[in-house]
């Protein structure tokens, strides 16, 4: 937060272009890592109950919330930063985790949590992780339309 001069972690929107696109105000980056962090837990979980699948439900927590530490310093408020321009989601994320000290898996779940990178999931925790932001993030484009095939 220090770095990117965030005082007010609440009014950190969710994802600026795709809310002027889609003209949804009031979607908030809170929101939304809470989204994903409670369905990732609820995949998880299922997959344990259901299947015993090996996991570490501490990483699918974390994971889920610092997927998009990035944001932080890709937005000013609803404007992009050279953060955003120049590094693209989710690179300065990777850094942030790395920087913390926080295990390589975490970052791993950051870099292959979005279509945007070329890295895609290698542990199931980084599944869950990307697939509960997907649904998460549909759920809030189903806000603007009946079809999510068109936004
Ligand atoms: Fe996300």
């Amino acid at each position: 937060m220090a770095d990117a001069d965030v005082d007010d972690l609440t009014r950190v929107p969710w994802f600026p272009p795709v809310q002027r696109d889609l003209d949804l105000s009031g979607e908030y980056l809170v929101g939304h890592v809470r989204d994903v962090t409670a369905c990732a837990v609820c995949l998880a979980e299922t997959l344990v109950e259901r299947r015993g699948t090996d996991l570490s439900l501490d990483h699918v927590v974390a994971g889920a919330l610092v997927h998009d530490v990035s944001k932080l310093a890709e937005f000013d408020g609803m404007e992009s930063t050279p953060v955003h321009d120049l590094l693209g989601h989710p690179y300065y994320g990777v850094h942030v985790v790395e920087r913390a000290g926080l295990p390589v898996e975490l970052a791993h779940v950051v870099l292959s949590h979005t279509s945007r990178t070329a890295v895609e999931p290698a542990t199931i925790e980084a599944a869950i992780v990307r697939r509960a932001d997907e649904v998460a993030a549909s759920a809030i484009r189903w806000c603007a339309t009946d079809d999510l095939r068109t936004v």
